[in-house]
């Protein structure tokens, strides 16, 4: 790495001191551009890296050569290529898809998140704006506002962010007209009247020659509002956090000794001293703060984005993952609730699949229990949506495996948002900004029911399990379990089938066979499975159940042991050649959509506990293995 040209502090120890400090006491602003290059974007981030000096030297020299190369702008430095080096610079370490850049002035540090890339813009949006409270979105002065300024202010919007600076870039291309930029002010302001931004200002600019960036233009006379630097100094965004209601999600249980047990976490909102009284925002148990203790000595008081340790007068259950919060101004605390989302991922999001919902420290599973609306990220549109594709926004419930404590996004932005994750993969797939809990549920409660599962079992002298049959349409799925039900009947066994043509002419009658249907099928299925497993039979399950996610949610669903997965392994060729149904050759004739196989996907178990090659023996020998394997597990005596 160079080492930056600011204005050498580095010439003695005590004056680097002295930076260093200096440094710390600024207040620290993270900001968002929205844009394309075509809109000037680099060249501005340029400007502003290039005039606060904060470039690095050798890129400055590499600069000046490449300027005269490629000679866009005559002898003047390109800052386009400014910023395109250090893109280069970025893509040698791990690839982010937000690149944030720092900088610094007299009164303030900045972080500027930017987000390069067309495509996927509202992922990379997303995740440069959830950290940032300013974001400046360009507008190329001679088109005035186009659909990517109305999606970029829409996301903004729903990020939380509240104050917008609207910069008028590319003045210079238009006579440095005054009437051109009053008219795309005036029109701007009208059309993001609903946003709730607290502050809106917009600003002419010349990325390229500097007008209004840093310095003050003398060819607008006209305009008599701050510059984009000066504003950014200034513009107000502190007051938000501190001001809120304490909250602190605890990262982890500080128990060196048996003297000493502190919660650690850093503060997301508000402030805390000893002596106030601080709730668990799930069990509602309170106590005193005691310490505030940091590294560097206890603390008479803390706010947000303090990293700190807090003890408290009594012992009470605190975990890894726990909200504490102010006692007297509590957060929400449900397994259900409504929220805006953002997806990310190439494979869409189908509402009943269970994927891991992580807010603060606090990581459940959870599932989209009702896409209420899509929102067209251009038009505002609200649409109906089976499912959720990459950078597509919905309005959606989601249910939770247990209850988590939440603020809405409006009111907090850090106890406000989740992530989901995907169970297989780990991957971010989806970002979420709460807005208000579902209290449904919380009024419906587990009935006790005496007869348990363990007594239903003991009366049959049986262990319940699922066998889970998945396959091909044709690879023999019914056919096999057909013959092993009728062996476990025989062997007196309490059993029953659950068989996907026959399920789908009632219970699901109502769904086909797009991919949200059928995840919409198997958590069905799972559920009455798990019924039937409750009820102490043996239920044979079978269905294509082409997906591993909604396989494993079966599995979850049943305790450890009671899930037995049997890929019945049929190469395609061999259910095609025998197309029992004749649905092969109408697939391939392209009168039967969304086949399995054909143009649906299967995905194969990667450790069924029983996979059966049905190319090697005959339903019955199929069905026969399956019993032995029964036995051998102890299912069955
Ligand atoms: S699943 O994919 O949702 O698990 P399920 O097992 O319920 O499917 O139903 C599969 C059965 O429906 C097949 O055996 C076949 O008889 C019939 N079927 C009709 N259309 C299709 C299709 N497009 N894809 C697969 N099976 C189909």
């Amino acid at each position: 790495m160079a080492t930056p040209s600011v204005a050498s502090p580095v010439e003695s120890p005590e004056a680097f001191a002295e930076y260093l400090a200096a440094q710390e006491k600024k207040s620290l602003l993270r900001f968002l551009t929205c844009g394309s290059v075509d809109d000037g974007k680099s060249t501005l981030i340029g400007r502003l890296l290039y005039d606060t000096k904060l470039v690095f030297e050798d890129h400055l020299l590499a600069l000046e050569k490449d300027s005269r190369k490629h000679g866009t702008t005559g002898e003047e430095i390109d800052l386009a290529l400014l910023l395109d080096g250090l893109e280069a610079e970025r893509e040698q370490g791990i690839t982010i898809d937000v690149a944030y850049r720092f900088f610094t002035t007299e009164r303030r540090k900045f972080i500027v998140a930017d987000t390069p890339g067309h495509e996927q813009y509202t992922r990379n949006m997303a995740t440069g704006a959830s950290t940032s409270d300013v974001a400046v979105l360009l507008v190329d002065a001679r088109h005035g506002i186009v659909t990517q300024t109305r999606r970029h202010s829409f996301i903004v919007s729903l990020l939380g962010i509240r104050h917008v600076i609207v910069a008028v870039n590319k003045i210079d291309l238009v006579g440095y007209d005054e009437k051109i930029f009053t008219q795309i002010r005036q029109a701007y302001q009208a059309f993001a009247g609903g946003f709730g931004f607290k502050t809106l200002t917009a600003i002419p600019i010349s990325a390229r020659y500097g007008d209004n960036v840093t310095a003050r233009s003398e060819r607008m006379p006209w305009y008599k509002g701050p510059t984009l630097l000066e504003h950014l100094e200034t513009v107000d965004v502190e007051e938000d956090r501190a001001s809120r209601p304490f909250r602190m999600a605890v990262q982890w249980v500080n128990r060196p000794n048996l003297d000493f047990r502190g919660y650690s976490g850093t503060i997301a909102s508000g402030r805390v001293a000893p002596g106030d009284t601080l709730v668990v925002a799930k069990s509602g148990k309170a106590s005193k703060v005691k310490r505030i203790v940091t590294y560097d000595g206890d603390l008479d008081q803390a706010a947000a984005g303090d990293a700190v340790t807090v003890t408290l007068e009594d012992e009470i259950d605190i975990s890894r993952g726990d909200l504490l919060a102010a006692a007297n101004d509590r957060p929400e605390v449900a397994d259900q609730f409504a929220a805006h989302l953002i997806w990310m991922h190439d494979e869409p999001l189908f509402p009943g699949r269970s994927y891991l919902l992580k807010c603060g420290a606090k990581t459940v599973t959870a599932s989209v229990t009702d896409l209420k609306h899509k929102i067209d990220v251009n038009t505002f549109e609200h649409l109906a949506a089976k499912e959720l594709r990459l950078n597509e926004v919905t309005f959606c419930n989601l249910s939770l495996s247990e209850p988590i404590a939440f603020d809405s996004y409006d009111s907090n932005r850090e106890t406000g948002a989740f992530i989901l994750i995907d169970r297989f993969t780990n991957a971010t797939v989806g970002a979420g900004m709460i807005s208000y809990g579902l209290r449904r549920a919380t009024n419906v409660h587990w009935q006790a029911i005496d007869v348990s599962k363990e007594s239903h079992a003991a009366l049959k002298a049986q262990k319940p399990a699922v066998l889970w049959f998945t396959g091909l349409s044709g690879s023999g799925k019914s056919t096999i379990a057909n013959i092993v039900e009728k062996k476990l009947h025989a062997m007196g066994r309490h059993t029953f089938i659950l068989d996907g043509d026959n399920v789908r002419h009632g219970l699901n009658r109502d769904l086909g066979f797009t991919e949200a249907d059928r995840v919409e099928n198997i958590r069905r299925v799972g559920e009455v499975a798990k019924l039937f497993v409750d009820a102490g039979l043996i239920v044979l399950v079978s269905f294509i159940s082409p997906f591993r996610a909604e396989r494993r949610m079966a599995r979850d669903l049943v305790g450890p042991g009671e899930f037995i997965e049997v890929y019945v392994d049929t190469p395609i060729e061999d259910c095609e050649a025998r197309d029992v149904k004749g649905l092969y050759a109408k697939a391939r004739a392209g009168k039967l959509k969304n086949f399995t196989g054909i143009d649906s996907p299967y995905e194969a178990p990667e450790s069924p506990e029983i996979r059966l090659d049905t190319t090697a023996g005959t339903a019955e020998e199929m069905a026969d293995r399956l019993i032995e394997s029964l036995r051998e597990r102890g299912m069955i005596a």
